[in-house]
């Protein structure tokens, strides 16, 4: 099997995103500041495939946003159906010039799944992925933040579910994480009426592990990453494994997993004594 090469420096200036890896840390930075850092099918096929060749060195993943704000979420220019981005056409053309439903609808279902692999892989259990976010979360770039293990907030930051507002729903894997953090009933509000949520009631609801002010940020990201890198990864993984099945689990499953998991811990740590 072929291994396939990391993403170039081009695929993600067009892209949109920079990349920066010292060890274990990965930082994926969302660059078009002058657009709020909006983002298009490109940003996501760039962020999936950094995913698919990321360093098996790299146990964090920190994703923020240069400029004023994290992501005013898609491009809107994929919904202008009299043009789009450089050289693509916009998600409204397509449908307009296609003839052929069931064509149309595969290719789009097609493009939506590889887009939704760009935030797929952020709940890896190798890996825990943190949002650090300021400014605006809009759409997919608060599905983005939804898509990460943890989420960091400034005390500015803006998130919002503008799909339905747009005619639209969430489809890049934001509904069940907001399903599972605030529950089915303000998920329910919070989309339908796609306001905006501060970054106070945000982790009132669960939305964010902590907000601090905008000048400790970066400083707050950086003592949340020593302190996971302080845990053996080996642990870090497991343990990640086990709390990703426990809400599907029964308590009997759930145990059983413990057991076997501890197993495979006690038996490493077994190998690594003196004889
Ligand atoms: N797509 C394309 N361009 C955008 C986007 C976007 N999502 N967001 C901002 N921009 C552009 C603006 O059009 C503006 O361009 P211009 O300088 O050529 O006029 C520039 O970025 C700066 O934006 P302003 O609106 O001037 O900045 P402001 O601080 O007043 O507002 C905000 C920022 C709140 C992010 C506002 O731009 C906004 O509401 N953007 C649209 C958000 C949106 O609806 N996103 C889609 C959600 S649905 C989904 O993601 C699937």
């Amino acid at each position: 099997m072929t291994q396939e090469s990391v993403p170039t420096t081009e695929e993600l200036a067009t892209a949109g995103v920079r990349l920066e890896i010292h060890g274990a840390l990965a930082r994926i930075t969302l660059a078009r500041p002058e657009r709020h850092n909006a983002m298009t099918g490109r940003t996501w096929t760039a962020l999936a495939h950094i995913g698919h060749t990321l360093s098996r060195s790299v146990r964090i993943v920190v994703i923020d946003g240069a400029g004023a704000s994290f992501s005013s979420g898609i491009d809107l220019a994929m919904f202008d159906p009299a043009g789009g981005l450089p050289g693509e056409q916009s998600l409204l053309q397509r449908l307009l010039s296609e003839s052929d439903d069931s064509a149309t609808h595969a290719s789009l279902d097609a493009d939506i799944a590889s887009y939704q692999a760009g935030y797929r892989w952020l709940r890896r259990p190798d890996i825990v992925s943190i949002a650090a976010v300021h400014g605006h979360a809009i759409g997919a770039g608060f599905q983005l933040a939804l898509a990460c293990d943890l989420r960091i907030l400034a005390e500015d930051a803006q998130l919002s579910m503008r799909e339905p507002a747009l005619g639209l729903v969430p489809d890049l894997t934001g509904t069940k994480p907001l399903v599972e953090l605030v529950g089915r009933s303000r998920a329910i509000e919070l989309c339908l009426t796609a306001r905006t949520i501060s970054a106070r009631e945000a982790h009132e609801l669960r939305l964010a592990e902590l907000v601090v002010p905008n000048a400790e940020l970066d400083g707050a990201v950086t003592d949340l990453v020593d302190a996971l890198l302080a845990t053996p990864a080996g642990a870090a993984r497991a343990t990640k494994e086990l709390l990703g099945q426990a809400g599907e689990n029964s308590l009997e499953e759930q145990a059983a997993a413990e057991r076997a998991a501890q197993i495979e811990r006690l038996q490493a740590m077994a190998q690594r004594l003196p004889e």
